[in-house]
């Protein structure tokens, strides 16, 4: 075991894990933040992304050790249900979602995406959010989601 320490959604947390623990099974597991999901466990869906120090990662990719004193954000620290953030809002008014299974990593990619090199076109939001796959299809209401809150 190995003490890690890091900040997420603004509370410092300090853990003792197994130096395999992955930065997903810290935040799920033991911290008990379930919004970010467990999709492929392979880095092939997003369903775990989440931000590290403001940009996405595949949490199921990255060791929790290899965070110690970073600032991550999962979809829990982005709004609350009473104050929900831009993109959060855009997801419900454009019907983004349908299981919801993707919802959370495909949210914390939109946000990290207008911090992102990308171009106008919905083809640019397309290419930039390929690492998000919805096995629900939703694709044309998350992008225009996305569009929506950049264009805003
Ligand atoms: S669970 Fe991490 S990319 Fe699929
Ligand atoms: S909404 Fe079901 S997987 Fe995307």
């Amino acid at each position: 075991m190995m003490p890690v320490a890091f900040t997420v959604n603004g509370t410092a947390c300090e853990l003792n894990l197994d130096p395999r623990t992955t930065l997903l099974e810290a935040l799920r597991d033991h911290l008990f933040l379930t919004g970010t999901k467990k999709g492929c466990d392979h880095g092939q869906c997003g369903a775990c992304t989440v931000h590290v120090e403001g940009r996405r990662i595949n949490s199921c990719l990255s060791l929790a050790a290899v965070h110690d004193g970073d600032t991550i954000t999962t979809i829990e620290g982005l709004g609350t249900p009473d104050a929900l953030h831009p993109m959060q809002q855009a997801f419900v008014d454009h019907d983004g979602y349908q299981c919801g299974y993707c919802t959370s990593g495909q949210i914390m990619s939109g946000v990290a995406l207008m911090k992102e090199p990308c171009g106008a076109a919905d083809a640019d939001v397309k290419e930039a959010m390929s690492g998000n796959i919805c096995r629900c299809g939703a694709y044309t209401n998350i992008v225009a989601a996305i569009q929506h809150v950049r264009k805003a």
